[in-house]
């Protein structure tokens, strides 16, 4: 689209070739391929984008760097993609506030590393913060092992900073945990998918950093003799600061054809428990701990050192990627049960009788239920068994999504679930902060 060259501050794609890979994220979804894709780098080149926007009738699809799992950054027909990756901004800790500034293009992993610089912590830890961008897990609100504990991305976010239809950048919220004048706009905007506005950058709440961690691996030999410790835990007051499983085919699958270190963990199926308290290494709170976890406990492993712990967490953390680079047609899910009903989802899960392999955020019953099968089986059978298992997550008062969103991949069924008068709300929402229908066309509602 010729028009775009008029942008200023701007890189532009348009050759086919480039505009390909924007086409998908880390989803099974393919999208339209672009009218083009865009790099601003100032706010003006942000003003005329939304200026040619509204005139020529086409819409504006962010992207960070393309890890989300939902088809929210994929474009929709007659689109262009709006890529952070160039947006100007630094890194700036203030340790008296408690607070980081970043633009939207800064990459997760260098928000957590400004943070420790300092002695401090960002909680939010999306299994891709090597490679995610600030942008897209404000966008998704992302969540992560360490939610059990922190809650999600929403929770450590003091302002946001988000261009809006004027074609304006505008702030909402302050650098302090206690803001109450008026309805938090700042929160709508987090987690919308980029249908409201589009986010540049925010500043983010701080903790002090954990100094002590116990890194626990809990293999078992009948996995569902997991499924009551997250709620048996919290009610004993034991709040891991995170709790993930693997359930045994996810297991022995990492076992077979995994790293190095995934061939070394033990157990039928295994969850891996993490605690960050101070004393949590402490004989008496590891003992008491034992006597909780009673004889389900008897192959507990506890990491001995650093190495030895991000070892564990490495094989986690590459797990979503590893099952993907082996079944690259699988549909991953994400559905969410309150804790103390993972008994009986996964017995409704196993009358739903569809062949699915479970791991994930036990700790927080975020849950992600792959079916391996997927690229094989019919699509109106794929999508009944898909509206099963989240009809069965609903139904046990959980959801259909727990971290990845909705984007394109669930918007059906988000639609068909939800209570009209939510999707009802959320539409007259659009049409007030977006009259055009520019911001992130087709996605969520
Ligand atoms: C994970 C991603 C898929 O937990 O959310 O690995
Ligand atoms: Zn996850």
């Amino acid at each position: 689209m010729d028009l775009l060259r008029s942008l200023p501050d701007t890189t532009l794609l348009t050759e086919l070739d480039a505009l390909e890979p924007f086409r998908h994220d880390e989803s099974h979804l393919v999208g339209h391929v672009p009218l083009g894709v865009v790099r601003p780098r100032s706010a003006a080149a942000l003003r005329e984008l939304v200026r040619l926007a509204k005139a020529e009738g086409f819409g504006l699809v962010p992207r960070g760097a393309g890890t989300g799992k939902a088809g929210g950054c994929v474009p929709t027909a007659r689109t262009v993609v709006v890529d952070f990756s160039a947006w100007p901004g630094d890194l700036n800790v203030s340790s008296q506030d408690l607070a980081l500034t970043a633009p939207a293009s800064a990459l997760l992993r260098d928000v957590k590393a400004a943070a420790i610089a300092e002695g401090l912590f960002y909680p939010p830890d999306p299994n891709s913060w090597e490679s995610c961008a600030l942008g897209g897990t404000l966008a998704t609100n992302a969540g992560g092992p360490n939610a059990c504990k922190y809650g999600m991305t929403r929770h450590w976010v003091l302002s946001v900073d988000a261009l809006l239809e004027d074609g304006g950048i505008h702030t909402f919220g302050i650098s302090s945990v206690k803001s109450n004048a008026g309805p938090a706009l700042g929160q709508l905007l987090i987690g919308s998918e980029g249908i409201f506005g589009l986010i540049v950058g925010a500043t983010l709440r701080l903790t002090p950093l954990p100094r002590e961690y116990a890194t626990l691996l809990l293999p078992v030999a009948r996995w569902e003799d997991l499924l009551d410790l997250p709620g048996r835990l919290c009610g004993a007051g034991y709040l891991p600061s995170a709790f993930e499983f693997f359930d045994p085919a996810v297991l022995a699958e990492l076992r077979a054809h995994g790293p190095e270190e995934a061939r070394r963990l033990p157990g039928e199926a295994l969850a891996i428990l993490e605690f960050d308290e101070r004393g949590c290494t402490s004989e008496p709170f590891l003992e008491g701990l034992l006597d909780l976890l009673g004889p389900v406990a008897d192959g507990l492993e506890i990491a001995s050192d650093e190495r030895q712990r991000k070892g564990i967490w490495a094989v986690r953390r590459m797990t979503s990627a590893f099952l993907k680079e082996r079944h690259p047609k699988k549909v991953s899910e994400d559905i969410v049960v309150p804790r103390s009903r993972l008994r009986e989802f996964f017995a409704g899960l196993d009358r739903l009788g569809f062949p699915s392999v479970s791991y994930g955020h036990l700790g927080d019953g975020n849950l992600h239920v792959n079916l391996l099968a997927a690229g094989e089986t019919d699509p109106a059978l794929l999508e009944r068994q898909l509206m099963d298992l989240f009809r069965l997550a609903t139904s046990l008062g959980g959801t259909l999504s727990g971290e990845h969103g909705i984007g394109l991949a669930k918007r059906d069924a988000f639609l068909a679930l939800s209570d009209p008068a939510h999707i009802q709300t959320l539409r007259a929402l659009k049409r007030a902060m977006d009259p055009a229908g520019i911001f992130n066309p087709g996605k969520v509602i």
